[in-house]
């Protein structure tokens, strides 16, 4: 195990330095397979430059990108084991028939327990990252959106979301790749999350009462 960095003054874990984050890597290597381990590096280099791009917090959102796959290798019982464990209230439904999509919140969980100064919204954006949700923050849509776009992934339609980074607001890009992930779900025949309904209906609306706005603003100019 390696030694934790600590800050200048000898207190507490400094979790935005580069020391934190190579001994998380190193954690990593070893928790996941290789595949999954070269695709959470993926995703950190993804939400980096997202960050950049859209003006978030880079270290945050690499570190973010990082680790939230860190109960990827779990299986469904192990899952349910790591939700009792750690004292989740989650989705009944969710709990018995897809608990590989809490791999998410555990991940929150566990790590702010291990890591007590990881900050929240970090925490936050790796507990969102299987699900999305009403209401996500820049990191939370940085962390989702870098998950489904980082280099090592290869599925229909990508290359449109991609092309469309840096073109559209972070929330359009968000959109358009919530609706693809979904669509996609549908398409294979899979089951789907409880909430996507919610949160697709929440952000189409956000999304048409912007586009009128413009419109209206256009009008008047
Ligand atoms: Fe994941
Ligand atoms: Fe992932």
């Amino acid at each position: 195990m390696s030694e934790e960095p600590r800050t200048a003054s000898g207190g507490a874990v400094d979790v935005l330095s580069d020391a934190f984050y190579a001994a998380r890597e190193d954690d990593l290597s070893r928790r996941l397979r290789h595949g999954r381990f070269e695709h959470a590096l993926g995703v950190a280099r993804t939400a980096e430059n997202l960050a950049r791009l859209y003006g978030a917090d880079e270290r945050k959102a690499r570190l973010a990108g990082l680790l939230h796959d860190w109960d990827k290798s779990y299986d469904d019982e192990g899952i349910r084991a790591r939700v009792e464990e750690l004292g989740l209230v989650v989705d009944p439904y969710v709990f018995e028939e897809m608990p590989q999509l809490l791999h998410g919140p555990t991940a929150a969980a566990a790590l702010a327990r291990e890591f007590p100064g990881l900050p929240r919204d970090v925490v936050q954006a790796i507990e969102r990252h299987t699900a999305g949700a009403v209401g996500m923050t820049d990191l939370d849509m940085i962390v989702y959106i870098a998950d489904a776009l980082e280099p090592g992934r290869d599925y229909e339609g990508l290359g449109e979301i991609r092309s469309l980074v840096g073109r559209v607001s972070l929330e359009e890009l968000y959109l358009a790749t919530f609706g693809h992930v979904f669509l996609n779900l549908v398409q294979r025949r899979k089951r789907i999350h409880p909430q996507t309904i919610e949160i697709w209906n929440h952000y189409i609306a956000r999304s048409r009462d912007a586009a009128d706005d413009r419109r209206k603003k256009k009008g008047t100019a």
